[in-house]
């Protein structure tokens, strides 16, 4: 395949995510607690929770693929005082996010539209970078790592919250047969977009294992990274220290 062919499937890919998450943003919040059954804040919870046991008094946060800013809101509630810049590059679900904000008289995060794989900030710049299930949307994940690198102050901690994969083989065949038949139904009745429920579990197919991402994280230069799996590795945290 050509650089050129290539090229032009990735930038298809990226529209595709991004026209998708435009036409699902009004219903992305009620599909998450459908699909989760509302565990989805709980796990969220627990990643800045693992996140500032890492991190001492940070000052700067980033959160990337920041959609309907849930990270960004209980970031928030845990350090009030904490500065925090949600990016996305789909501007109605960051629209949802500034309304929420707006609704709480938030003043202290920021939103503005930014591609994930090309950071605009300078280096050493946060001492906190969250990502919710959004690496696993982009095209190119190790150029986002290595600009969250960057971006990073020595010290600072990344954490990622997204699919994993079960570590059992019975509840991963569980798993799967919820995922990849259940969700387009829910996605179908509920969002009226079966296609998006259906790119969703189609998602992990080129995901990484939880032990390949940890590897990839410490390939880009964090010094330190682990992970926790939650509800038997449908989902996986990851915290990395630069
Ligand atoms: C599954 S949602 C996650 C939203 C939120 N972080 C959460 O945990 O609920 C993924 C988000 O990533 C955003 N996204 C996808 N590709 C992106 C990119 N290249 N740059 C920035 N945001 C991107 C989408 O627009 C969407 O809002």
């Amino acid at each position: 395949m050509t650089q050129a062919t290539q090229k032009s499937m990735d930038f298809d890919k990226a529209l595709y995510v991004n026209n998708m998450f435009a036409e699902i943003s009004g219903k992305y919040d009620l599909l998450n607690n459908l699909m989760t059954f509302g565990c989805h804040n709980k796990w969220k919870e627990e990643t800045i929770n693992l996140a500032l046991k890492e991190v001492k008094e940070p000052k700067m946060a980033l959160d990337l693929c920041s959609g309907t800013g849930d990270l960004a809101l209980i970031l928030n509630s845990r350090l009030p005082e904490i500065k925090i810049k949600c990016i996305d590059n789909c501007s109605e679900m960051l629209e949802i996010a500034k309304a929420k904000f707006k609704n709480l008289n938030i003043q202290n995060i920021e939103t503005t539209l930014m591609d994930s794989e090309n950071l605009s900030f300078q280096s050493d710049t946060f001492d906190l970078v969250t990502v919710g299930f959004g690496l696993r949307n982009l095209v190119n994940k190790e150029k986002c790592l290595k600009g969250v690198y960057g971006i990073l102050n020595p010290g600072g901690v990344f954490s990622c919250i997204d699919l994993g994969f079960p570590v059992n083989s019975f509840w991963q065949k569980i798993f799967f047969l919820y995922f990849y038949n259940l969700v387009p139904k829910l996605g179908e009745m509920f969002a009226k977009n079966k296609e998006a429920y259906t790119y969703l579990p189609m998602s992990l197919k080129t995901w990484y294992k939880q032990e390949e991402l940890k590897d990839l994280i410490i390939k880009t230069g964090f010094k330190k990274c682990y992970f926790k799996n939650i509800f038997g590795g449908v989902v996986a945290i990851h915290i990395a220290v630069k």
